[in-house]
């Protein structure tokens, strides 16, 4: 074995609390720099020995280099067994299921999500835990300790392995596993949904276009919707994963899934469009002529998921991020089941769905998933919503005008400032902190406000709490405005608004969301006086 110490100082880059690590893939080339996050995770996980990993990642330049190092550094960490996915390749869905199918330790996925890929875009790695879920705070902080003192890792001095087919084979005395990537995890999903209903819908005309993104995903789709669904080819399109994604961002929005987007809005628009991201763990669901926001697609989920074989018993309960719609909510009221809000982010989900109080779970930012693994799942929610499809034998416009006839509406809409001077996003949200209290009794953009606060977040199950989760205002007539800073931009900070109205049953459910949300998007600008702290007040990015 080989101890590599580390000369060129302290190893940056973790940030408190996160499970991954992101950054620009020249970073992550450096020499000892890759290295040093594995080797900090296993310090943080008490070592390797004797343990069993799964390891994959969304084929982004750098995936295949980044799989041969660790699996020499697990080795010469005394790691057991490692399952690999044939050629590099596993979604964050799969990987988690196969965490969970083969009890295995923990895995490790390679990806940088919805960011671009290539040398001059972005990796990443993140770490999941037994359950199959992100790392949670007790793991992150101590990977966060240890790559503040990290001076030396461990490897195998040895030749690459093939993993291009099929196998088993060694790395020093470490076992790897190669595993076809869509085998385990469609066999998941033909538990879940009813594959002949779905077959049947196809063969009686349905059309469908998935857009794979170049990403990871594409293998799956094509394996589950063409080859075992009955789709006709070409139903997938981009379904190659190329190391920079086509040059594209593999995020499913109407902003980088525009091509799909413009299919959908014309005249010869399939009956339904979704498209998933980098690494398959987010979707975005459209329909013949009308885009299901993230939040009402958890909503309309939320109230069919019966209709699924996977779901007949119907839901333990329903959980969403704080600043995802109260759409879902209003299921949940009318089902009698439990909802709950929880801060963003995948990782608080997992206490509620191992605890067995969740069922669905769901952020506004395009990620929708259930008990049935523990990230969220891009391709999951795609099936789900075909297999309502199939069971409602309703388009996806009547399905959703049924459902705000039913529940109300709550229009909905997430605008992005990017790139903003980090002072300056900071003093704005301190500005807005420091008069919170104040805000109730006064006005805005002309509508009254209710009530504002700084969410914190109560775990039902272990009693942790998370301060500091996003400003949030309430207006009469149900409307809310959520005010945070994104976690994962790389550059300045992301300041990210959410606005919502709701529009109850009878009322006006045919407006466009920036003129439902004028008046809430009014208020904001007005009440952080965001002209003069950031010097705009156009975002540059609404979904
Ligand atoms: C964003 C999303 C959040 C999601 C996270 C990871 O985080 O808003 O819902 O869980 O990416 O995919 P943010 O940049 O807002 O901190
Ligand atoms: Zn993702």
């Amino acid at each position: 074995m080989d101890i590599q110490t580390i000369s060129k100082g302290p190893f940056e880059g973790q940030k408190p609390g996160t499970s991954g690590l992101r950054k620009k893939t020249r970073v992550f080339m450096e020499p000892g720099y890759l290295e040093c996050f594995v080797q900090a995770t296993f310090n943080a996980i008490g070592g390797a020995e004797g343990k069993t990993f799964v390891m994959g990642g969304d084929g982004r330049y750098f995936n295949r280099p980044a799989i041969q190092t660790m699996l020499r550094m697990a080795a010469a960490n005394g790691a057991a067994k490692v399952i690999v996915g044939q050629g590099g390749l596993l979604s964050t869905p799969a990987v988690s299921n196969l965490i969970r199918q083969r009890s295995t330790d923990g895995g490790f996925v390679l990806s940088a999500s919805h960011n671009p890929g290539g040398i001059d875009a972005d990796f990443g790695v993140k770490y999941n835990v037994a359950n199959g879920g992100p790392a949670p705070e007790n793991i992150t902080q101590a990977m966060f300790e240890q790559t503040q003192s990290i001076a030396a890792y461990y490897t195998l001095d040895t030749a690459d392995i093939d993993l291009s087919a099929v196998g088993t084979a060694t790395v020093g005395p470490m076992t790897v596993e190669i595993v076809d990537p869509v085998t385990d995890y469609q066999a998941l999903m033909e538990t879940l949904f009813d594959f002949g209903k779905i077959r049947a819908l196809f063969e009686g005309g349905f059309t469908m276009r998935f857009d794979a993104m170049h990403a990871v995903t594409g293998p799956y789709a094509t394996a589950i919707l063409e080859e075992t669904l009955g789709a006709p080819a070409g139903t997938v399109i981009n379904a190659v994963p190329s190391e920079d994604f086509g040059k594209g961002h593999p995020d499913p929005n109407p902003v980088w899934a525009k091509t799909l987007m413009d299919e959908m809005m014309s005249d010869t628009a399939p009956d339904f469009g979704a498209a998933s991201d980098g690494d398959g763990d987010r979707n975005m669901i459209v329909g013949r002529g009308i885009y299901v926001t993230p939040s009402d697609s958890l909503a309309v989920l939320a109230a069919n998921a019966q209709l699924a074989p996977g779901y007949t018993g119907g839901l333990s309960g329903v959980a969403r991020s704080m600043p995802t719609s109260a759409a879902a909510d209003k299921v949940a009221e009318h089902l009698g089941l439990a909802a709950f809000e929880t801060p963003t982010g995948w990782k608080f989900f997992g206490n509620l769905l191992d605890a067995g109080k969740v069922t669905l779970c769901g952020e506004e930012s395009a990620g929708t998933g259930s008990d049935h693994v523990r990230e969220k799942d891009g391709l999951w929610a795609v099936l789900l919503w075909l297999n309502v499809l199939a069971e409602r034998d309703q388009s996806v416009a009547e399905i959703l005008t049924d459902h705000w006839g039913r529940y109300g509406r709550n229009y909905y809409s997430r605008h992005d400032y990017e790139a903003v001077p980090t002072e300056a996003a900071n003093a704005l949200m301190d500005g807005l902190r420091g008069r919170l209290d104040a805000l109730a009794g006064t006005a805005a953009g002309g509508l009254d406000i209710t009530g504002a606060d700084e969410f914190s977040y109560h775990d039902p199950v272990d009693g942790s709490v998370s301060h500091n989760q996003g400003l949030r205002i309430w207006f009469a007539g149900e409307a809310r405005a959520v005010l945070r800073l994104s976690g994962t931009g790389t550059e300045g900070a992301t300041l990210r608004v959410y606005l919502e109205q709701y529009a109850a049953p009878g009322a006006d459910h045919g407006l466009s969301p920036d003129v439902a949300l004028e008046k809430v998007r009014d208020a904001v600008v007005e009440l952080t006086e965001m002209q003069a702290h950031i010097g705009r007040t156009e975002p540059d990015v609404k979904t």
